[in-house]
């Protein structure tokens, strides 16, 4: 079967590297891809939200399958797209993946569905949201209702700051994914990453992983997309997993069949543990970058079948094993990152580091030019060892890191530690 991945992340060039290892493919493409998935799939100079031009791609070279990775062309209808003229997809439905593309949507959904989650409301003027901010107090959470690429949050600690959000979404900071908010509780407590797959009808769940969203080592400075992740997170236990499943996965996906958008594809909850009950943060309707990086290698299972049976709603003829190994990934980012950045240095080395024992590494912002693998983004290089508790997988990744020959680029030290402080 032919199958064409969207995107030019880190989590792309794992969902490629899991998928080229099937039987079941014969081609497969990435559009546009990255440095490093051009050794294992081909790469089609298509921008991941020119919709006619993947359509027209998939059409002329018969595409059988298409996994969508990053979330605005999901929101744009890709899937949807893709369906109308009989292509297969992995990948929600532009309806249902409001899960992530209206924060309101969501959570109006969890109140109606008695899914566990902060209060909120819902504001399309900016005087309505401040009066509620006032009668809240602080800290208090402001958050563009659409797509922000990350950046629409503001965890507020003082009334000032959360009205001086409201003004800036009200005001186009972040176009029309901004014109409506959405000032919800602040929740104190430990946040994990939780992912499903889904078919429509029922959730299989993956595994559970932590990031680390903010720039500096003990978590400090500004967020990030991600500067290292590790799965499974001992913090998701086993009975916290269940509540996750009953409380939150499930009665969502019955949820959105009653709405008339059943969900197909990845569910990504983004939970808050309070007092050892999870609450639902937000959904993302992908995987996480960079959790997709620490999830991929622990899967012993052919992913495809598992895909496949998520877009033909027969997930329950399908299972997952997963080996029992740690996963951690270390982002290499360019110096600057999340600010301004330079682009074009030259990383050197990455073969050798990839040569070490039990580790991978996935390309995020690179490319090769002139014979060489240069930085094209912020987020450059995922480095993921395995190993038999977070400690050991972190120590290998780190050496990996050491070998690598890149004078631009950082990373955080301190990858796995809240995991690692629990193993001790
Ligand atoms: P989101 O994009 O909604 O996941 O928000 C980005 C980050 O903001 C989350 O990963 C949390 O760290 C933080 N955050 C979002 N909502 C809340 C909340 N209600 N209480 C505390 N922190 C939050
Ligand atoms: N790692 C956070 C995200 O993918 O949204």
């Amino acid at each position: 079967m032919n199958v064409l991945v969207v995107g030019s992340g880190g989590r792309e060039h794992a969902l490629c590297w899991s998928i080229s290892a099937s039987p079941l493919v014969d081609s497969l493409y990435c559009a546009p891809g990255n440095g490093g998935i051009g050794s294992i799939a081909n790469r089609v100079d298509i921008s991941p939200t020119d919709i006619d031009g993947l359509i027209g791609f998939c059409r002329s070279e018969a595409i059988d399958f298409v996994v969508v990775g990053p979330e605005q062309p999901l929101v744009d209808g890709l899937v949807d797209r893709l369906s109308d003229v009989g292509i297969k997809a992995f990948g929600p439905s532009a309806r249902a993946a409001a899960l992530e593309g209206s924060k309101g949507f969501t959570k109006d959904l969890c109140a109606k569905y008695d899914i566990p989650t902060g209060a909120y409301g819902r504001f399309t003027d900016a005087g309505a949201a401040k009066a509620y901010v006032y009668a809240s107090g602080a800290p208090i959470v402001v958050k563009a209702d659409g797509l922000a690429a990350g950046k629409g949050v503001t965890v507020a600690q003082n009334v000032d700051e959360a009205l001086a959000a409201i003004d800036e979404a009200f005001a186009g900071r972040f176009g029309s994914a901004g014109s409506e908010v959405v000032v919800e509780e602040f929740l104190h407590g430990e946040e994990a990453s939780f992912f499903a797959i889904v078919d429509g009808r029922s959730a299989l769940p993956l595994a559970s992983a932590q990031d680390h969203k903010a720039v500096g080592d003990g978590d400090t400075g500004p967020n990030t997309g991600g500067m290292g992740a590790y799965s499974p997170a001992p913090v998701v236990t086993e009975e916290l997993h269940g509540k996750i499943m009953s409380r939150i996965i499930e009665p969502t996906v019955t949820a959105m069949t009653a709405e008339g958008c059943p969900y197909t594809g990845v569910l990504y909850a983004g939970i808050m543990i309070v007092d050892g009950e999870p609450l639902l943060l937000e959904y993302n309707a992908r995987f996480g970058d960079p959790e997709c990086q620490v999830l991929m290698p622990r899967l012993k299972s052919d992913i495809m079948p598992v895909l496949l049976a998520a877009a033909d709603g027969v997930l329950d003829q399908v299972d997952l094993r997963w080996c029992e190994d740690v996963a951690l990934t270390v982002v290499l980012a360019t110096h600057g990152y999340p600010g301004d950045y330079s682009k074009g240095s030259v990383i050197r080395n990455v073969n050798s580091a990839q040569e070490l024992p039990d580790v991978t590494i996935f390309h995020a912002g690179t490319d090769i030019q002139d014979g060489n693998l240069v930085a094209t983004g912020g987020r450059v290089l995922n480095i993921t060892a395995l190993g038999s508790s977070v400690r050991e997988a972190q120590e290998r990744a780190y050496e990996a890191v050491d070998v690598i020959d890149w004078p631009e680029g950082f990373c955080r030290s301190d990858i796995g530690w809240r995991a690692i402080s629990r193993e001790s």
